[in-house]
């Protein structure tokens, strides 16, 4: 498969702190990546670096095998689009009006228009909820909207950033099977989660971060398996989350019920 993002020796620095430390990194069209890693780790600065709202200080990205533009309007322009941390829906406008903005760049009104039949084919529940304000939906339906305004300006990659924080499992569970949809209808997606299970269960591939570098990579399956990563970032919130649900640490035990590590 041809590569979408090139990443090539990325620095972010935020006066003093250098939060990206030489970053090379690379995403396929059509593949689903996913960049796990710990609080302040530089996961979130790396998509807001990727969507030209963080400027940085040294290397450069490559997107469809151009140079990125550094302006956020030139990268949504370009394909890409974020859906940011924590949402930040326009809580005073409606559902139907935060849609319209995230095709703001677009001058297809039937294109719009049906990608906006799509959005609600996706989400269901913002048709119902399509004059309410932002303000009033839930967390979930929040997230939801998030994801469909970056879908109105019909990118080629979706950046998301820990689009499962705060959502109940089983929403944090339908929103993965929308983004795998979305993924199967052409769209590439390179998301961050601290949720690591969750995001190797859906992704091919993943990156680890660890205070501004990578520390580890390679296809899920691999990292699911290594010791490292099961200690780090799989232990405790899968051992959480095993409590709720019978589902994630019951499949990587053996039937007979061996060690938890294995
Ligand atoms: N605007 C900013 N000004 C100064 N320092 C910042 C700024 N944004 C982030 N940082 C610092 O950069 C580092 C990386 O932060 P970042 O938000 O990218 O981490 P993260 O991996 O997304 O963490 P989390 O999992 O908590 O969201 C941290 O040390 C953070 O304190
Ligand atoms: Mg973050």
């Amino acid at each position: 498969m041809a590569s979408i993002l090139r990443v090539r020796d990325l620095h972010v620095h935020y006066g003093v702190i250098h939060a990206i430390k030489g970053l090379n990194l690379e995403v396929s069209d059509g593949e689903i990546v996913a960049i796990i890693g710990a609080n302040g780790a530089g996961k979130s600065t790396f998509l807001n670096t990727v969507a030209g709202m963080v400027r940085p200080s040294n290397g450069h990205i490559e997107f469809m095998d151009r140079r990125l533009p550094p302006r956020s309007h030139e990268v949504v322009r370009a394909g890409i689009a974020l859906v940011p941390e924590g949402r930040r829906v326009f809580g005073n406008l409606s559902v139907y009006h935060n849609l319209v903005m995230g095709a703001y760049l677009r001058n297809d009104p039937a294109g719009v228009r049906n990608d906006r039949d799509r959005v609600y084919a996706l989400f269901p529940r913002l048709k119902e909820r399509e004059r309410q304000p932002a303000s009033t939906l839930s967390g979930g339906e929040q997230q939801m909207l998030a994801i469909g305004r970056a879908l109105m300006s019909r990118p080629r990659m979706l950046l998301l950033d820990e689009p499962s924080l705060g959502l109940a499992p089983i929403l944090v569970k339908d929103i993965f099977v929308t983004l795998k949809e979305i993924n199967r209808e052409g769209t590439t997606i390179l998301l961050v989660e601290q949720n690591a299970r969750q995001a190797l269960d859906l992704a091919g591939r993943a990156y680890v971060f660890q205070t501004g570098s990578i520390v580890l990579s390679g296809p899920s399956r691999e990292l699911l398996a290594n010791k490292q990563v099961q200690e780090a970032y799989l232990g405790s919130r899968a051992g959480m989350r095993a409590a709720s649900r019978p589902g994630p640490r019951g499949r990587e035990r053996p039937a007979s019920g061996g060690s938890p590590a294995e």
